[in-house]
């Protein structure tokens, strides 16, 4: 049922305040403001190297997962998308901890990869949101979404949950590995907890979305940039408009321009620019400004200090809240959603059922 939805799509990103939230209650303790996830039957603290495989937007909320992994438990962190991982002979060394994302569990690739990494020794985790997949059932340490189910084709929801517990099993790893006193933990649950409400606050910036899509439309080609995590956010960008717009879309480290993308540069060509203010925002202008330079047309979206900072000369500027960078990958999420749902509705695309895809892969 879509309610007062027109698309299930539609539905399932309105819904993402909710069933974020549902997925953190279960793996937030807010009496005490610790993380609280399952008890794996091995040891977290004696994890030396974690391999982190997914397909798709999964692998996307792997890549974010990878820089938090690193960051907070400053644990090195194998990242690959499961149809490559399978045959090219990864070395896993003993004792290591293959991490597993999927909406539905059942995805061939990252089955097979699964199951290639316990014959390796490898202990299983598992982030999935159908709870009675394969992949649930294989798992050593089961980490499941609340998204509910998902029918949009494009994958929105489930990707907001997914980042909620890997945020949380980030900080989780991080303590096991004695890396986060118990006041960085405190901070940690409580920025979690402000992701719903800075979700909320994005959706409400839908019509304004929705007033970007005719600049989107009639283009042929799509650039999206960002740099840490809000790079696979603008990976993640790409992939939505062109599955289901059809509009040719690549995302970009936003330092990598220069290397090559940056020729493509023209009047024709929207670049979507996703840059929070805060550390990283300075460098990513910088490389806004070489593509304005040679007349680019960008759509900056950032917080109000950002747009005050670097909005000038931009053909539109987006402002969502301004929140801590651990929740950042899930309120931008929203709008690069939306903006890929809005445009494939002026283009009167199948939003929900779009062409040549399958909600679940099950060959390889
Ligand atoms: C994109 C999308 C796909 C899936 C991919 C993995 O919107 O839906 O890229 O993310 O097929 O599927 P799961 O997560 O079920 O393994």
């Amino acid at each position: 049922d879509k309610g007062n939805h027109r698309h299930f799509m539609q539905k399932e990103i309105y819904e993402q305040p909710i069933v974020v939230a549902q997925t953190l209650r279960s793996y937030l303790r807010r009496i005490d403001d610790q993380v609280s996830l399952p008890v794996p039957d091995f040891d977290l603290s004696a994890i030396r190297r974690v391999t982190i495989v997914a397909c798709g937007t999964s692998f996307y909320a792997g890549m974010v997962a990878k820089y938090w992994f690193e960051q907070f438990a400053r644990v090195p962190v194998d990242l690959d998308v499961a149809s490559e991982f399978r045959y090219r002979a990864p070395v896993m060394e003993d004792g290591g901890l293959a991490l597993f994302i999927s909406q539905s569990g059942e995805t061939a690739d990252t089955l097979a990869a699964l199951r290639h990494a316990r014959a390796e020794g490898q202990k299983i985790a598992v982030v999935v949101n159908v709870p009675t997949s394969s992949m649930a059932r294989e798992a050593d340490l089961l980490l499941p979404t609340h998204a509910g189910p998902e029918i949009g084709v494009a994958s929105t929801k489930a990707f907001t949950c997914q980042l909620a517990v890997l945020a949380a099993l980030a900080a989780n790893f991080a303590r096991a590995k004695g890396r986060l006193t118990p006041e960085d933990e405190k901070a940690i649950v409580g920025h979690l907890a402000e992701a719903p409400a800075a979700m909320n606050q994005a959706l409400a910036q839908d019509e304004a979305i929705q007033a970007l899509a005719p600049l989107i439309a009639p283009a042929r080609d799509v650039l999206y940039l960002g740099r840490g995590t809000d790079y696979p956010l603008a990976l993640e960008g790409a992939l939505k408009l062109k599955e289901i717009s059809y509009i040719h879309a690549e995302g970009y480290a936003a330092g990598e321009m220069k290397h090559g993308p940056i020729a493509l540069i023209d009047e024709a060509v929207p670049v979507i620019v996703i840059a929070p203010s805060g550390p990283l925002f300075e460098k990513t202008v910088s490389n806004m400004q070489e593509v304005q330079a040679r007349g680019g047309k960008v759509v900056l979206i950032s917080d109000e200090e950002g747009i005050e900072a670097a909005g000038e000369g931009c053909l539109a500027t987006l402002a969502l809240p301004k929140v801590h960078p651990l929740i950042a990958p899930m309120v931008y999420a929203v709008p690069v959603q939306l903006l890929a749902y809005h445009v494939a509705v002026l283009k009167g695309t199948d939003v929900d059922q779009p062409r040549n895809l399958a909600k679940s892969v099950t060959v390889e």
